[in-house]
C-alpha cells in the first residue's frame, strides 16, 4: 500500500459516502421542509443521475486512494431502483490493504421491511437507521408525511432478522420539537442491541430554518439522561475520524453515543468525501461548490477515464481545507456562505 493521501491539514481519505437520489418519501422539517421541497422543486432527472456502473468505477478510484468505507445515502437511498444490485457491486470491492470495505448505508427505515433480506444477501455491512421519536404524533409532526413510527420499528426488527448486527439508531434533536423524546429513546434502545445515537441538529443547507436556539448540546443531554437515572461513563474511540463520541451505560447494558458537530466540531480528523447523486465530488458536507467527476466520466476518452478520475481526486483533496464547523465554533461570520442541501449532497 502506497501512503495515505492527505489533505492541506493533513487528514487522510478514508470514507466516501455516496447519495444514489435526491428524493425522499419523507418531509423531515430539518432536511426536507415541505414549504421548499415541494411539486414545484426541481429534482434531478433520471439523466443526471450516476448510472451503477459509473459509481462504481469512481468508487474503485476512491478505493485505489485509501478510501476503506462506503456509505450510501441520499435522500432515501432505498429509493433508488435495485439499490441492492448497487449494494452487490460495490461489496466486491477490496481496500488497498486486501480487505473486505466497510459498506454501509443511512435510511429512514420506512422501506426497510421489504428490503433488509435483500441488501443483506447483496453483502451490505451495517445499517443505520433515522428516527427521531417513538411517540407517533411527534413523529408523525417530524416527518411531516403522517407515516407511522410502527412502521419504522417494523424495518428495524426485519434488518435485525435478516441478520444485520450493531444497528445504529440516529435521532437528531431539535429543542422544542422532540427533547422530550431523548429519555424514552434512550431507555427504548438500551437493551435493544441496537446503538442510538443523539445527533446535534446543524445548519446545513439553505432551507431549514436553522437556529441556533434549537439546538440542544449533547452535554445537556448527557445531564439529562443521569437526571433520569442512566449513568454513563466514556468510552475511547474506536477510530480516530469517528463522528460519534461513545459512552457506555455504567450497569453494561449497552451503550450511546452522541454526534455533536455544533457543539464540539470533528472537523480536525475528518476523513469523509461526498459523492453526490450527479456526480460531484464535495469535500465537506458544507462545501459551497463540488468537483464534477460525472464530467469526467462522460466526456473523456475511454482508456484515460481512470487516470483522469485519479488525478482529480488526488488534486481536490490534496487542496482540501474545510472546516466549516470549526468556523462557526469560532463564531465566524458564515451567513453569506451557499450551501449545499443535505439531501442533494448526503447525510
Ligand atoms: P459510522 O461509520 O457508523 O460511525 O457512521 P457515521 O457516523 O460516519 O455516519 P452517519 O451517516 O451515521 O452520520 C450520522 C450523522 O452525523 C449524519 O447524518 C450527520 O448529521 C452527521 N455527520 C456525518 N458526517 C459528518 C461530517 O463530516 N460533518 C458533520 N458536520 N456532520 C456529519
Ligand atoms: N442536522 C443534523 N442532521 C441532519 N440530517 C439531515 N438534516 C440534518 C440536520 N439539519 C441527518 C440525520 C438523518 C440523516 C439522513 O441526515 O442524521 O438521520
Ligand atoms: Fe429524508 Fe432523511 Fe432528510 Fe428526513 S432526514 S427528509 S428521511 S433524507
Ligand atoms: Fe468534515 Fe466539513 Fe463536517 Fe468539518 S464540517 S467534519 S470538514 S464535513
Amino acid at each position: 500500500a502506497g501512503a495515505a493521501l492527505l489533505d492541506a491539514r493533513q487528514r487522510p481519505l478514508q470514507d466516501l459516502r455516496i447519495s444514489v437520489t435526491d428524493r425522499c418519501n419523507f418531509r423531515c422539517t430539518y432536511c426536507m421542509p415541505k414549504e421548499i421541497f415541494n411539486k414545484d422543486y426541481p429534482y434531478l432527472p433520471h439523466s443526471d443521475l450516476l448510472s451503477f456502473e459509473e459509481i462504481l468505477r469512481i468508487a474503485q478510484i476512491f478505493v485505489a486512494q485509501g478510501v476503506r468505507k462506503i456509505r450510501l445515502t441520499g435522500g432515501e437511498p432505498l429509493l433508488r431502483k435495485n439499490i441492492e444490485d448497487l449494494v452487490a457491486m460495490l461489496s466486491t470491492l477490496r481496500t488497498v490493504d486486501g480487505e473486505k470495505i466497510d459498506l454501509a448505508l443511512t435510511t429512514n427505515g420506512a422501506l426497510l421491511a421489504r428490503k433488509a433480506q435483500a441488501l443483506k444477501k447483496a453483502g451490505l455491512n451495517r445499517i443505520t437507521v433515522s428516527l427521531d421519536a417513538l411517540d407517533d404524533t411527534i413523529f408523525k409532526r417530524m416527518n411531516d408525511v403522517d407515516f407511522p413510527v410502527n412502521e419504522v420499528l417494523e424495518g428495524i426488527q426485519a434488518a435485525s432478522a435478516a441478520g444485520f448486527n450493531n444497528i445504529k439508531i440516529n435521532m437528531v434533536v431539535k429543542a422544542g420539537t422532540n427533547d422530550q423524546e431523548i429519555i424514552p429513546m434512550a431507555r427504548y434502545f438500551k437493551s435493544s442491541g441496537h446503538l442510538l445515537r443523539f445527533i446535534e441538529y446543524m445548519d446545513v443547507g439553505a432551507s431549514n430554518g436553522w437556529k441556533l436556539d434549537e439546538v440542544l448540546p449533547s452535554a445537556d443531554i448527557i445531564e439529562k439522561l443521569r437526571l433520569a437515572g442512566m449513568s454513563l461513563s466514556p468510552l475511547d474511540p474506536r477510530s480516530p475520524s469517528e463522528t460519534a463520541t461513545r459512552w457506555r451505560h455504567s450497569d453494561e447494558q449497552g451503550e450511546i453515543g452522541f454526534i455533536s458537530s455544533v457543539s464540539q466540531a470533528f472537523c480536525h480528523s475528518c476523513s469523509r468525501a461526498r459523492l453526490s447523486t450527479q456526480g460531484k465530488l464535495y469535500t465537506c458536507l458544507f462545501a459551497s461548490e463540488g468537483y464534477d467527476l460525472r464530467a469526467l466520466l462522460r466526456q473523456s476518452p475511454e482508456e484515460q477515464v481512470d487516470q483522469k478520475l485519479s488525478q482529480t481526486i488526488t488534486k481536490v483533496w490534496q487542496a482540501r481545507d474545510d472546516h466549516y464547523s470549526e468556523l462557526r465554533l469560532q463564531q465566524t461570520d458564515l451567513s453569506q456562505r451557499k450551501k449545499i442541501e443535505m439531501s442533494y449532497i448526503g447525510g
